[in-house]
């Protein structure tokens, strides 16, 4: 049966592709044959509410300080397929690494209003070498703004080195935080959370989470306040990690903010997603993060089409950072967009885009 309802399928299948082979072969474009064949999309907007303002700090957006260092520990350790607790990452001797570390790692922090007034501060992501993840978060207050639960809640973005295995860092100021991870997170992930360590991988965590922890799954849109939600994607992951979830807020008279971590789910999947499933998802007003397009500085000309279909979203404040990769921000540039300037320090090497310590004012 169910094999006859495949069969069945694929012919039907079959038939619309050469239907649609004769539309484009007749001068009708895709579209028009989308629209006059496809069933209407009758999925739902998710009202996530609205809120007044939203800036956001890059605390480090540097993951590691030599690529060469990184990729070849991945490539000695059978490429990057590899479990990444496998992997005997470079932790001394790396010239341009902090106090000899290749590892640094990558921390936001998210200050938003809601339209009461009520204000909230969140941390995306805690870095990965805890001593360069102390050290930003002393340099920005962060250490402070934990001990004293000022900050209500810890993201993580998904389970990769450069954007967890720096717990430590939050839960030795407070091992109670709230904790949000995506779906998909492996075990050694959860045992690392509760205080296990990883010797091969140099990572560990002495400091214990007890507090709240939410696994995100991809089921839903999730508002964790008022105009504020959180999305989740079921993306397979190098250096085998699955799952990545990412912000989307409604800012009043603005339109959608989009902050990211490492955007592995691709940066058009989640701004189509924002833009079909979120009321108000007409106007994306700007996207803030790791947009995970040429992280180690490669190009490849399939990239210049993504950073042209990025002009269609008519967004109006673009901050990306960490795995977006400088030969990117250049394109970027080159092709218009509205990319914010940084400046330069902390450890971030150029100005291009928004570095350690750089704030981007969405509203
Ligand atoms: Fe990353
Ligand atoms: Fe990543």
């Amino acid at each position: 049966m169910a094999n006859e309802f495949s069969r069945r399928s694929f012919i039907k299948g079959m038939a619309l592709g050469t239907m649609a082979g004769y539309f484009g072969s007749a001068g009708l474009s895709s579209t028009v044959f989308h629209k006059q064949m496809m069933p209407k999309d009758n999925t739902k907007k998710v009202d996530i509410g609205q809120i007044k303002s939203l800036s956001v700090k890059v605390i480090s957006e540097t993951s590691w300080f030599n690529n060469a260092v990184l990729l070849n520990d991945i490539k000695k350790s059978g490429g990057l397929l590899v479990n990444q607790y496998e992997i005997p990452w470079t932790v001394e001797g790396v010239k341009e690494g902090y106090k000899g570390n290749n590892a640094g790692g990558f921390a936001t922090l998210i200050e938003f209003e809601e339209l009461s007034g009520k204000k909230h501060k969140l941390l995306l992501d805690t870095g990965w070498n805890v001593d360069w993840t102390d050290k930003r978060f002393k340099e920005e207050g962060i250490d402070k703004m934990l001990a004293n639960k000022e900050i209500e809640a810890l993201i993580i973005s998904h389970e990769h080195f450069d954007h967890y295995w720096g717990i430590e860092a939050t839960t030795k100021y407070n091992p109670n935080i709230h904790v949000y991870v995506p779906k998909g997170f492996y075990q050694e992930g959860f045992d690392l959370l509760k205080g296990k360590a990883f010797p091969k991988a140099h990572v560990k965590n002495d400091h214990p989470h007890t507090g709240k922890l939410d696994v995100m799954d991809s089921s839903k849109i999730r508002p964790i306040y008022p105009g504020v939600a959180l999305v989740t994607f079921d993306v397979p992951i190098i250096t085998r990690v699955f799952g990545e979830q990412a912000f989307i807020f409604n800012i009043k008279d603005k339109g959608l903010a989009l902050v990211t971590g490492c955007c592995h789910m691709g940066i058009i999947t989640y701004m189509e997603f924002a833009k079909k499933r979120i009321v108000g998802g007409e106007k994306i007003y700007g996207v803030q993060g790791g947009m995970h397009i040429s992280p180690f500085e490669d190009w490849d000309p399939q990239y210049d089409d993504l950073v042209l279909a990025l002009h269609k979203y008519g967004i109006e404040k673009l901050g990306p950072n960490h795995c977006t990769g400088y030969v990117t921000a250049e394109k970027m540039i080159a092709a218009g967009l509205p990319v914010i300037k940084g400046t330069a320090r902390n450890g971030s090497k150029r100005n291009i885009y928004l570095g350690n310590g750089d704030k981007l004012v969405f509203a």
